[in-house]
């Protein structure tokens, strides 16, 4: 099958190379050259495990080409749209003039039966807007619009698209069904939901928006935790186990961030409120993010307000482990809280140093690893969920630091083992 995926951002790109792994014949194009030229070469554009092997081997088997043309839609079978729809704070929705631009650009160039995928996360009626633009500009096109959100993840996304807890496809139309299992042929029949496209496009935000109420209430239950002397992993855990509820989502934390949920909870309050149908829960979750990322900047200054000019050394500042992504990362919103009250900082990520430091500038240093930062540190903040945050080197960190203070905001250091060694260690929830 001919596929032609426009945009390559990390959905764009992902799908990409796994529909090219899949057997198809995939271009995918973005306007900006130079993002093109680096896929050409082999060279990954953005950060995601097992994703540069996949794109190394399927540039080779000559099954995945990268381009800028949109010409490209002449042979397509399927196009899949994947632009950004960023939030504008402005308008309080998301920004999706790029899909309308796209839908316009293409439609000169469908010249046979063609499926178009909206794959970008949008409001809901964006089908039928993309459907009407083909239509007034070339009324012959033969084509379906169809809504397939995405749900993959940073970090694991490749992963996530060829082990989909679901494939949503948003279509009345029986000829793009049967396109649609083909494009998707190896995977189950029972993973497939068929539904209308408005309902599918409802989907993809009503999911992100209850993932994050699930971390809001987990969140909130380590606050409680900690008046009462619970302890939120063993709640948590007593929770999930109920099927009902489920395990996953319930890791307390400084709050999400990312390019999705904080985008995807807005958009959902401000389109009930301009329909008269208000998600006053979700509101509620919004604001307690955002709260908890500021009481979070709070809480670290606590430890530290008898220390005269402490240094902070911060280690983490993706918004979540496994990616570069600093995007609404709770941990840059942090720094920010703590340079504006004129504390020193010293940080360090193992990947999002680079993303960081377009936001951070100069008013932070920057260290190259953990024992860089702590050094003379009055307190360790432990931010970002890495890996290898947990097996420091605790003798050797008791040495380096001024003071033994340790605050973990994601629950990943073992306090016992810090404790061996005279730190005081303040977790979250427990
Ligand atoms: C999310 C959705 O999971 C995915 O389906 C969608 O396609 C895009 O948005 P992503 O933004 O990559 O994916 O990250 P995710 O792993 O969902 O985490 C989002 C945020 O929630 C992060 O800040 C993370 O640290 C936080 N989180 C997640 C918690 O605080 N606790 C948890 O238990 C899980």
């Amino acid at each position: 099958m001919n596929i032609l995926v426009i945009g390559a951002g990390y959905v764009g790109l992902t799908m990409a190379v796994c529909f090219s792994e899949l057997g198809h014949s995939v271009i995918c194009i973005d306007k900006q050259k130079n993002k093109i030229n680096a896929l050409l070469k082999g060279k990954l554009t953005i950060f995601e495990k097992n994703l540069d092997k996949l794109l190394i081997k399927n540039l080779k088997s000559k099954r995945l080409e990268f381009d800028i043309s949109m010409k490209n839609v002449v042979n397509a079978d399927v196009v899949m749209i994947s632009v950004g729809t960023p939030f504008d704070d402005s308008l309080n929705r998301y920004e999706q003039n790029a899909i309308y631009c796209v839908a316009k650009n293409i439609t000169k160039f469908i010249n046979k039966y063609t499926i178009i995928v909206i794959k970008s996360t949008v409001e809901v009626g964006t089908c039928d807007r993309v459907e009407q633009i083909i239509k007034e500009a070339n009324p012959k096109a033969d084509f379906d619009v169809v809504s397939i959100p995405e749900f993959l993840r940073e970090g694991s996304a490749v992963y996530d698209f060829f082990n989909p807890d679901r494939i949503i496809v948003g279509t009345e139309s029986q000829h793009a069904k049967d396109v649609i299992k083909k494009l998707y042929k190896p995977f189950k029949k029972k993973k497939f939901v068929f539904t209308s496209r408005c309902s599918s496009e409802l989907i993809k935000c009503a999911s992100n928006s209850f993932l994050a109420m699930k971390i809001h209430f987990i969140n909130e239950m380590a606050d409680f935790c900690e008046k009462v002397g619970g302890n939120v992993y063993d709640v948590a855990h007593g929770m999930g186990l109920d099927k009902r509820i489920g395990v996953e989502f319930l890791k307390t934390g400084p709050g999400y961030g990312g390019g999705c949920f904080p985008k995807d909870t807005k958009a959902l309050a401000s389109l009930g409120k301009r329909v008269g149908a208000n998600f006053n829960l979700i509101e509620a979750v919004i604001c307690g993010n955002e709260n908890r990322i500021k009481s979070f900047a709070t809480k670290t200054l606590s430890f530290v307000e008898n220390i005269k000019n402490a240094k902070i050394a911060f280690l983490g500042l993706a918004f979540k482990s496994g990616t570069d992504d600093c995007r609404f990362s709770p941990a840059i919103d942090i720094v920010l809280h703590l340079i504006n009250k004129g504390t020193k900082v010293c940080v360090y990520d193992p990947a999002a140093t680079k993303n960081a430091r377009s936001v951070l500038k100069t008013k932070v240093s920057y260290a190259k690893n953990e024992y860089e930062a702590a050094k003379d540190a009055d307190i360790m903040v432990f931010a970002t969920e890495w890996k290898q945050f947990r097996s420091l080197d605790w003798a050797k960190l008791s040495k380096i630091v001024n003071s033994k203070i340790i605050f973990d905001m994601r629950n990943i250091v073992d306090r016992q083992e810090a404790l061996k060694y005279g730190f005081e260690c303040y977790k979250t929830g427990c």
